[in-house]
Parts: structure tokens; sequence; C-alpha cells
């Protein structure tokens, strides 16, 4: 296809306002797919994505189009995730595009989410069809969303926004017909050395890595010699192919389509999101200047259940290739063995993590409860260190201070439930910055540690709000905070994999919520068992977790006195023999400490 009848775009939206269903009427208007073949959601195929009606990763699908004088055009769509959590991805995408849809639930109007999204278009100057969703609900307020678009920029201030129902197709064909008069053609050199960015990658269990590319400049053909620029990795590649959703193999991808290519390499570390693939007999002069790589917010462990760590280090290796937002290293801890430390962007991030494990690699695994970046200040020492895993906590005489990390969260609610909204910021250490009208949504700007929001802030928001605030939030730096570590003692041995970090002044009372509900989840053994939680070297609280035995004083045992002695002498264990280590943690333990408020 000539790159002028070519056009690749993305959409992006607040998360449910309909990304997934348009792109699914787009590709049924477009005969991407047969009628037969239409399953609900075609775009979220992923066994988690089903399960949460998300969409997690970024798809890719080419469609072909033919307008009103009988042109036909190439267009490449990419289907983006709303969750904050992986806002990462939406950048990706936007990289490889040339233009985006704007999408606006008109039930819901301009959302947080849609303004965040909306921004990272600009700056990737991308051309914007702002489009109007869900017209046929009757709680659609069209007038309103459309003015609330064109307060979003000076750009927008005079557009008239489509209007459609990505549910019943209702407007839909209009917007096929935009895409190409709005979006510009990709423009590159066809003579050029091969230049593609690679915007996002997978790992196959039978082929290996598969790079997502889009062309800049070049030819690219299958066999053929490549070069992957950022490590110098070569490889001749096995096949080269387009989304139609499903990978289909191709003869040659030209300036400004977007495919795969099959590597072929094994090692799934081979290869970077961001990089350039070029051809190893002429590469091009000018590589891209590749992806700022993500940082985590939330780290946590990862134990294997019946230790599998080698399993358990391949799977995730995997995942990281295909999520290039996941970082990992090894650790070990005394009481759970070998592990893998995974760095995350948010809890619900973790989540989908941990339930990728279970359904694609069928591994499960303990996850200790998550943790911030802490920045410790040691007496003497100038680098402070900086601390991801409450294991390696110093200890705290050596710590002159401690720094948090700090989030500025842009948090938008209706006017009646502001009151509600604050109460919850304030309940999690949040500084009000600033407050501002949005249409009829109030804005308000908090700065809150991280810590207090990375865990469950977000569904308490949700649930107290019916849904119908938004968060978003940026790194905002570092500062002091007064910090301890809590240290878990079960039968006066300390679990390090339980440790965990909490401000000074909330640790009596989350030290004595924690034992009373170790009491009812660390497995009973035949002796009883204290369970204390410990801070600074001080026990804080302490419970005993009550023996697994025949309680031989009971009245109404039809014993006599020397057999209740003898039953009596039995169970009574030396407790401080008995090892910590045939201690079986489940993770209802560590959810204990999650659920802590
Ligand atoms: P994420 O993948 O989670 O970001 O969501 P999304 O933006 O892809 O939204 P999705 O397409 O999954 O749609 C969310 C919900 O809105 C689903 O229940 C859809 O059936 C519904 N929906 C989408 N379009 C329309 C529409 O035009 N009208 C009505 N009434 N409902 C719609």
């Amino acid at each position: 296809m000539k790159p002028t009848n070519i056009r690749n775009f993305a959409i992006i939206a607040h998360i449910d306002h309909g990304k997934s269903t348009l792109a699914d009427q787009l590709m049924a208007l477009t005969q991407t797919v047969s009628e037969r073949d239409q399953q609900a959601q075609l775009l979220d195929d992923m066994a988690v994505e089903q399960a949460h009606g998300v969409t997690v990763k970024s798809r890719t699908v080419r469609n072909f189009y033919t307008d009103s004088d009988g042109q036909e055009y190439e267009y490449n769509l990419i289907d983006t995730p709303g969750h904050v959590d992986f806002a990462y991805e939406v950048s990706k995408s936007l990289a490889a595009s040339d233009g985006a849809i704007l999408l606006v639930d008109a039930t819901q109007g301009v959302q947080a989410q849609t303004v965040a999204n909306f921004r990272l278009a600009q700056a990737n100057h991308l051309a914007i069809l702002p489009v109007v969703n869900k017209i046929d609900s009757p709680a659609a307020d069209i007038e309103r969303t459309i003015a609330q678009i064109r307060q979003l920029s000076p750009a927008l201030a005079t557009v008239d926004p489509l209007r459609i129902s990505a549910k019943t197709g209702q407007g839909v064909p209009a917007v096929l017909a935009a895409i190409k008069d709005v979006f510009p053609a990709p423009t590159g050199s066809t003579v050029a050395p091969l230049k593609a960015l690679v915007f996002d990658s997978l790992y196959d269990s039978f082929k290996g890595v598969i790079a997502y590319v889009r062309l800049a400049a070049g030819t690219l053909t299958p066999g053929m010699d490549n070069l992957l620029m950022a490590n110098a990795t070569t490889f001749t590649n096995k096949a080269i192919g387009a989304f139609t959703p499903d990978m289909t193999p191709v003869s040659q991808l030209g300036v400004g389509e977007v495919g795969y290519v099959v590597t072929g390499l094994k090692d799934p570390q081979a290869l970077r999101v961001g990089d350039t693939l070029t051809s190893q007999s002429e590469p091009t002069a000018q590589p891209f200047p590749g992806y700022q790589p993500a940082q985590s917010l939330v780290f946590a462990g990862f134990y294997p259940k019946n230790k599998k760590i080698r399993e358990l280090t391949l799977a995730i290796e995997k995942l990281a290739l295909n999520d290039s937002s996941f970082h990992f290293q090894a650790e070990v801890s005394e009481a759970l063995g070998p592990g893998v430390r995974c760095g995350f962007l948010g809890i619900f991030h973790l989540q989908i993590i941990r339930e990728r494990l279970v359904t694609e690699y069928g591994l499960d695994v303990l996850t200790t409860a998550p943790n911030v970046t802490y920045r410790v200040h040691l007496k003497g020492v100038e680098q402070p260190k900086l601390i991801n895993n409450p294991i390696n906590f110093p200890d705290f005489d050596q710590i002159e201070m401690t720094e948090e990390p700090l989030v500025k969260a842009t948090i938008t609610t209706p006017n009646d439930l502001l009151g509600a909204v604050m109460q919850l910021a304030d309940a999690h250490k949040g500084q009000l910055v600033d407050m501002g009208n949005q249409g009829d949504l109030i804005e308000l700007q908090y700065r809150l540690p991280l810590a207090e929001i990375a865990y469950d802030f977000f569904n308490t928001l949700k649930s107290l709000t019916h849904g119908y605030a938004t968060l978003t939030t940026a790194f905002d730096g570092y500062d002091l905070a007064d910090v301890v570590k809590v240290e878990v003692h079960l039968n006066y041995a300390r679990v390090d994999a339980l440790s965990f970090i909490v401000h000074r002044a909330d640790a009596p009372d989350v030290a004595q919520q924690l034992v009373h509900k170790l009491k009812y989840v660390v497995p009973r053994k035949l002796y009883p068992m204290p369970a204390q939680a410990v801070v600074e070297g001080k026990p804080l609280a302490r419970v005993d977790i009550p023996p697994l035995r025949k309680n031989a004083a009971v009245n109404g045992e039809q014993r006599s006195v020397s057999k209740k002695q003898a039953l009596l002498r039995r169970q009574s264990v030396n407790k401080r023999q008995a090892a910590h280590s045939d201690l079986q943690l489940s993770q209802e333990v560590f959810n204990a400490i999650l659920d802590l408020s």
C-alpha cells in the first residue's frame, strides 16, 4: 500500500468510555473480521482482560477501508488501555500513531483520564478527531459533553465532534470516513535504509521474541538480516506480518506500515521496546531516541509456591518483555527462600501480573505486602540508600533520616460528593494544594504520600463516589517522613518476609490490628505461639496464637486425673525449641498486612 493511503491512529479515552466497543465496530464495518468470528470485545482477548472487562495491553489491527470514490485505504488501529496503571502503554501506542480518536462518553463527559490522554496525544503532535460516544443512552448529555471537549484546548474550541453509538453502530461510518481526512498519511523515504520503531513486543513459546514495528523508512522483507540498534543484536528474521487482527504473514512491509517481525531470538531480554530495527547490511544513520523507561512505584516480592523458582523467573522475564513498565530482580527471604522482587506502576498492575502468572503460566505465587521506595540517609554517609524492600531497611540506630515518595494527585469529583472525597484524602495524609472547577466537576489537587494511595485508595474512592470520581497521579519527589519498620515475630523468631514500613504515629494502631489478625490466619501448632509486632527492638503488640490440641483441662472429659496430666505433659513442647522454619505461611498472612488501615 502506498504511504499516502495509510493512516496509523490510536483511540484514546477514559476507562469504560467505549474504546474497545468502537474498535470492534470499525473492524466489523471494514470486514476485518467476518461476522461469524465476532465475539464480544474481540481485542480484549487476554483472559485477565475478559475477567476484569478492561483493556490491559494495547492491540494493533490492520483494516482496509474503501471510501465513496472507490479509493482503498489501510487503517492501522491501535487500541489502548484506559486504567491509570497502564498510562505507559498509552504513550507507547501514541508514539507509533499519527492521529488519535478522542472518544468521550456522553453520559459522563470529559473525565480526568480523557484530559491526561489528550495531553499525551498533544505532546506527541498527533492530529485529534473528537468523537462523542453512547448517544443512544437515555443518560447522554451530548451538548454538555461537546462544550467540555471544546474547553480542552484552543485548537478544539470550534470543533464539531462526531456523535456516535459504538454499541448500535449509529454514526460509526462517518468516523471511518473522517479518519482519512483528519489524520495525516505517514511520511518517510522508501529508498532510504530500513528504519522501524519497535513499539511493543511479545514472547511466544514457539517462535521466541516477536517485535511490533512501525516503519519510518525503507522496506522490510521476510528472511532479511536485521539489526536491533540498542544492543547491536543481530538476527535473520523468521517471518514478518500484519495484524488482521490475528498475526498474518505478508511478503513485505513498507513505509508507514505497522506489523510484526518474528525475530527467532530466544532471550526475552534481547529486545527493548523503543529500539530501532534496521538492516545489517545497510543500517540507518539515525536511530530513534528510544522511550524513557517507566518508573515502578509499588514493589512486592513474588515467591513461588512449590519452590518453582526457575519457572517463575522465566515466566517473569517473558512478562516483562511484553510489559516494559514492569521491573524485577532476584531476592532471597529467610522464611520463604528464593523469590523475585517486582516493581509495578500500581496495585492493579500487580494484580494483573499475578493473574497472568496463574492463567498463562500455571504458576501460583505468594505475594508479600506491597511497599514503595524509601530514601534512607545513614549516619555519616552522604549518599542516601534507596530501599524498596523492607527486609533491607537499615537498623533504626544507623538512620539519620528517611524520605518517602510523594505524588501529586488530581481527583475529579461531582460537587455533591466533595465532602466525602476530602475526608478520604485527609485520612490518607493528603495536603490540599489547589481546587478548581472543570465544568460541573470539582478538580482537587492533593499532595499525598505514595504509600497512602498505592494500595486501596483508588478502590475506596470509586466505591465512595459510586464510580463518579476519577484519580490521576504524577510522581512529585521525596519528602521527609518519620517512618519505622514493623517486624513480625512468630514464636520469638523474626519472619523477614512479613516486615513492612509505616509512619511512626500509625505504628501502635497498626501493630495491634495486625497481631489480632494473625491470630486467625497463622496456622496453629501443637504449642501456643506468640505473635508479636516489634518496632525498633520493642514489642508493640502481642497475642498468643492458641495451640492446636485437645484441651485436657476442660470439664466433662471422661478421663482420670493422671491421664489428663500425661496429656498435658506430652503437649508442653519447649516453645523456644520449635524452629520457625517449619512455618507454612499462607497468602492470608500477607493479606493481613495488606488489609490494615
Ligand atoms: P477499557 O478497555 O476498560 O479501557 O474500556 P473501554 O473504553 O474499551 O470500554 P468498553 O468498550 O469495554 O465499553 C465499556 C462499556 O460501555 C461496555 O459495557 C459497553 O457495552 C458500553 N458501551 C460502549 N459503547 C456504548 C454505546 O455507544 N452505548 C451504550 N449505551 N453503551 C456503550
